[in-house]
């Protein structure tokens, strides 16, 4: 039996380790805001093969100054060396993993406006995975971290074809996209769409409308995993104008839901 005299003793040690975990909580929440912040406004960029690409990445001190003697590293997962690393005002390079030789760069001119971003020249496909930017200097520390895939996106040229309906024309798509004809209404045509392969699995994408078309707006959705281009091709007498705009599939879970669903299917036919 544990006397009374025993039962405070131990309720007054669990009482202290409450309040040191409460203060150490409140110390941690007070560091943290003094350090200031570094985010990412675009976490899931999509770079287009052989075009460059951002990589954005900003800070902000806890009092909204930025001293000169900012540090700044980027490095990817799995890969040793740094991608970039500026430091003292001045870049240092002895580090730089190959695949980046020539390739990156910063804005000097606007890090002390709190931009990290990178730039990535001449995006590759092993250039895809995630990036980690790094910002350390006087009122703020942390890192942000950045997933870039890399396909291969382009607008396509919609002309009208001799028998007075529309054909697309886009030049470089990968993965393999999907695509969809709607006219004003909203209502799906019908079409036809032809793939020819070019280097490293790019493809060329041809896709013919099955339907006459009148004067008026028509919809040519060019879509995968990645990108959604969506044209607005205006018809009238004399030709076809377009205009395009691509939207980047945020975030890579879609990808991820389209496949669970499509094993889902396979599954329940397996079943019956
Ligand atoms: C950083 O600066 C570059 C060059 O001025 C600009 O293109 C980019 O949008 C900026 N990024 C952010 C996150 O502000
Ligand atoms: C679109 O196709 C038409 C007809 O084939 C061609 O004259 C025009 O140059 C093409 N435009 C672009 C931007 O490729
Ligand atoms: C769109 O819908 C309206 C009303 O339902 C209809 O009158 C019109 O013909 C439709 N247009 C097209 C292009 O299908
Ligand atoms: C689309 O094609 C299918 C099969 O080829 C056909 O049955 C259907 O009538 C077509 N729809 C339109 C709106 O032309
Ligand atoms: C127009 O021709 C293309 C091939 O040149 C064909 O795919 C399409 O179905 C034709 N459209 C109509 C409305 O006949």
């Amino acid at each position: 039996m544990a006397s009374i005299g025993q039962i405070i003793f131990w309720s007054m040690i669990v009482l202290i380790f409450v309040m040191a975990g409460i203060i150490i909580l409140l110390l941690a929440i007070a560091f943290s805001v003094s350090q200031g912040s570094v985010v990412t406004n675009t976490p899931f960029p999509v770079g287009n093969l052989g075009k460059d690409v951002m990589l954005g990445c900003k800070f902000q001190t806890k009092t909204g100054q930025i001293s000169s003697s900012v540090s700044i590293t980027w490095q990817k997962d799995g890969l040793t060396g740094v991608v970039y690393q500026y430091q003292n005002n001045g870049v240092h390079l002895q580090d730089q993993n190959p695949q980046f030789k020539n390739r990156v760069t910063l804005f000097p001119d606007v890090i002390t406006t709190g931009n990290a971003s990178l730039l990535l020249r001449t995006v590759r496909m092993e250039d895809e995975g995630v990036y980690r930017c790094s910002v350390t200097a006087s009122g703020v520390t942390g890192s942000a971290s950045i997933r870039l895939r890399v396909g291969a996106f382009s607008a396509p040229n919609i002309t009208r074809s001799e028998n007075n309906s529309l054909a697309a024309n886009a030049p470089r798509w990968l993965p393999k996209p999907d695509v969809t004809w709607l006219d004003l209404n909203g209502s799906q045509l019908n079409s036809s769409t032809q793939f020819s392969t070019l280097t490293m699995g790019i493809v060329q994408v041809t896709s013919n409308l099955q339907v006459q078309v009148t004067d008026g707006i028509y919809t040519c959705i060019i879509q995968n995993a990645l990108v959604t281009a969506l044209s607005t091709a205006t018809v009238t007498g004399n030709g076809v104008s377009t205009t395009t705009d691509f939207t980047f599939n945020s975030s890579p879970n879609i990808m991820k839901s389209h496949v669970i669903s499509t094993s889902f299917i396979l599954f329940c036919m397996l079943v019956r």
